[in-house]
């Protein structure tokens, strides 16, 4: 048979003395590693010192936490491996606490594992791997939750008006460690005001900007982005369109053409404004409006026209940040009138089309006739250029041909 050597611990592992078991001794255990080195040479290895080992989890909120008590020259020793509360979970395998979310899943001499499911900030704390021999001897896991954030929202404290500024509060309610926040606009980072603040184990941040709007910023993109470490380089993106509130512009849509009697009128009033005035009033300055004028939203319709109509019309629309109006005068005319159409542009189109078309008629023969002109000598020339100089150019075309035949006595 052989002899199996013990290590006895005295106080603080500074000494152990070794025994054979077939003295039927008690069992004592090495609690130091130390202490191995105090022990004889001839010690066999299984008097070595045991020892237990355990390693800190980090682990997501709702997730499952391995912890595990690895084991060192384990000699059947009772393992207990207790709660941050100093609860006792399992004894040596036995669960000891009522809880279902903890399991044992391994027990071998090498290792002890547990497994905790849907871990909340609460089971945070040091989990006591511990051999309990005469003294005890225990290590710590330290369990670590992480909570990442959700996806932020936006708080805004006032409608925002044009003119003013408008202040937005992006807030992450929870999350452990803080988590970091930055607003973005047209990709580019708005650095705002953050406050940050502890609810015990998680904690709630927010950062603030303030912005000045105008009506062009109504619909402007912003984005507020929650960056953490458990969310793995990935970032939760809050979409923000602002929300500026102005008075409303009014423009009504003229009909194109004149209107006779009997034509029909549809008269389209273009609104906007923000919020976008819902009640549009069509009304007749010092009239009421005719009979047979049909309101359809934006739009004024009257059939079969007779100069009765004729007249001042209004479109008025308005919301909680201004009015607007626009008026169109109706003339409607005889079926048999002629009709000078007092629509200034088209005539203004065709006029500057027939002047370039004149100054570009005029730029061919003045370069036509200088270069005929240039053919004949420099002085010529010289006399041609002179009368570019003097920019009548409407000259230089009427005398023309004539021109040169003159310029030619003039010089003889
Ligand atoms: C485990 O976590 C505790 C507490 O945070 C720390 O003091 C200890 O050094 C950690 N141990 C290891 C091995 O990282
Ligand atoms: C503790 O459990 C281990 C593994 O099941 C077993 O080998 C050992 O004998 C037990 N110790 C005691 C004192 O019951
Ligand atoms: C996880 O724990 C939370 C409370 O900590 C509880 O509300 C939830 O129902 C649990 N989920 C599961 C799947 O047990
Ligand atoms: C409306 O009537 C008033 C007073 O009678 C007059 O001064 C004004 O010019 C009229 N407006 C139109 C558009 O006819
Ligand atoms: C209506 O306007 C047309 C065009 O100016 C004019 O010829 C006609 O006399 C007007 N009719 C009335 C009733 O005012």
């Amino acid at each position: 048979m052989q002899c199996i050597l013990t290590c006895i611990f005295f106080r603080k592992c500074n000494y152990s003395s070794c025994i054979c078991n077939l003295f039927k001794v008690k069992h004592y255990v090495c609690l130091s590693c130390e202490s191995v080195n105090e022990c004889p040479s001839f010690l066999s290895p299984s008097a070595r010192c045991q020892a237990v080992q355990a390693e800190n989890v980090t682990v997501l909120e709702g997730g499952t936490a391995h912890i595990s008590c690895r084991l060192q020259n384990y000699d059947g020793s009772i393992v207990v491996i207790q709660n941050p509360r100093r609860q006792t979970l399992f004894f040596n395998g036995t669960r000891a606490l009522k809880d279902d979310r903890f399991q044992m899943v391994l027990f071998t001499p090498r290792e002890v594992r547990i497994t905790l499911t849907n871990v909340s900030v609460s089971d945070e704390g040091g989990y006591f791997c511990q051999l309990y021999t005469d003294d005890t001897h225990h290590q710590v896991a330290t369990l670590s939750v992480l909570v990442p954030p959700e996806t932020p929202t936006v708080e805004v404290k006032e409608d925002a008006v044009e003119g003013g500024e408008v202040e937005l509060a992006c807030v992450s309610p929870r999350s452990k460690p803080a988590a970091t926040l930055r607003w973005m606009r047209n990709g580019r980072e708005v650095p705002g005001v953050v406050s940050q603040q502890d609810n015990g184990k998680t904690f709630s941040i927010s950062s603030t900007i303030r912005l000045p709007v105008e009506r062009k910023d109504n619909g402007a993109a912003l984005s507020c982005e929650a960056f953490h470490q458990a969310l793995n380089g990935q970032k939760r993106i809050r979409h923000y369109r602002l929300d500026v509130h102005f008075a409303p512009t009014v423009r009504i849509v003229p009909p194109s053409g004149i209107l006779r009697e009997g034509d029909s009128l549809s008269l389209m009033c273009s609104v906007t404004g923000n919020p976008l005035p819902i009640d549009i009033q069509w009304s007749k300055i010092n009239d009421s409006l005719p009979e047979r004028a049909e309101i359809s939203g934006p739009t004024l319709q009257i059939s079969r026209l007779s100069q009765s109509h004729n007249g001042t019309y209004l479109c008025q629309a308005q919301n909680n940040f201004g009015r607007a109006a626009d008026h169109y005068t109706l003339l409607v005319y005889d079926p048999g009138a002629v009709v000078e159409t007092h629509s200034a542009v088209p005539y203004a189109v065709i006029g500057g089309v027939l002047a370039l078309l004149v100054f570009t008629v005029i730029c061919v023969l003045i370069v036509t006739i200088w270069c005929s002109v240039r053919q004949k000598g420099s002085y010529l020339t010289h006399e041609a250029s002179g009368l570019d100089e003097h920019g009548e150019v409407q000259e230089a075309f009427l005398n023309g041909n004539d021109a040169s035949q003159g310029k030619k006595e003039y010089l003889l």
